[in-house]
């Protein structure tokens, strides 16, 4: 079955617990990832196929305080299943890119787009040994997860920074999130994948300063 076919299929549009303004595709046990997994051996792991508590605090945040990206030009690295993105479009951002290594994110980006009704502009890339990209708001969900990835994301946010962008990170205090460098704007509970149901942990938007 095509991945489009497959994800809306099996993946039903539900709202996101916390962020019921937007809808997402959203795996469940009977979804049966494991057929994409079988038929593809750079299938990854299916990160896109759930809302992760960074993004949700994150999306959260940008929702409650729209004036966080009105107008602005925004890039959700990272971005999963879009979760953030959507957020920034519905809060009124002038333009939104999201940016994801994952070929299968950038499908489910596309159709959660589509589902909430926002224009985003869906690439994928691994901008992180680039130059900063030319926008102005960098939103970053749940991307400080595996310690050699925190460390090559820092070193480019940080190029980020210097280049005059903002930047906001949304993440449940995961191990490799260098916080004691990193300035708390605002926290939310949130219901993080692999936590039991309905249990609700805390995560924080932080800005990162120059
Ligand atoms: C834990 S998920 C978070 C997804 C989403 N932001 C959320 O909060 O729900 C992390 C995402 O980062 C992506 N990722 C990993 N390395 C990346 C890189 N170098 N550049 C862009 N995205 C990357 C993964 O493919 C995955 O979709």
């Amino acid at each position: 079955m095509e991945l489009e076919a497959f994800i809306q299929q099996r993946l039903p549009l539900e709202p996101v617990p916390g962020v019921p303004e937007i809808r997402l595709h959203r795996a469940g046990p009977s979804s049966g990832l494991m057929r994409l997994a079988d038929a593809d051996p750079d299938f990854g792991s299916p990160y896109w196929a759930r809302p992760w508590g960074g993004g949700l605090a994150l999306a959260r945040h940008v929702l409650d305080h729209p004036e966080v990206v009105a107008g602005k030009r925004v890039l959700d690295l990272g971005s999963g299943s879009g979760l953030v993105a959507i957020a920034a479009a519905l809060a009124g951002a002038g333009e939104v890119r999201a940016v994801d290594v994952d070929p299968y994110a950038v499908t489910a980006a596309r159709l959660n787009a589509a589902a909430n009704g926002v224009a985003i502009a869906v690439e994928q890339a691994d901008l992180l040994d680039g130059d900063p990209p030319d926008v102005e708001l960098m939103l970053v969900g749940d991307l400080f997860y595996d310690p050699d990835l925190a460390t090559r994301a820092e070193v480019f946010l940080r190029r980020c920074v210097a280049a005059g962008i903002a930047v906001l990170i949304g993440d449940p205090f995961r191990a490799p999130l260098p916080t004691q460098r990193l300035t708390v704007v605002a926290e939310y509970p949130v219901a993080d994948f692999g936590d039991a149901a309905g249990a609700l942990r805390t995560a924080a938007v932080f800005a990162l300063k120059a």
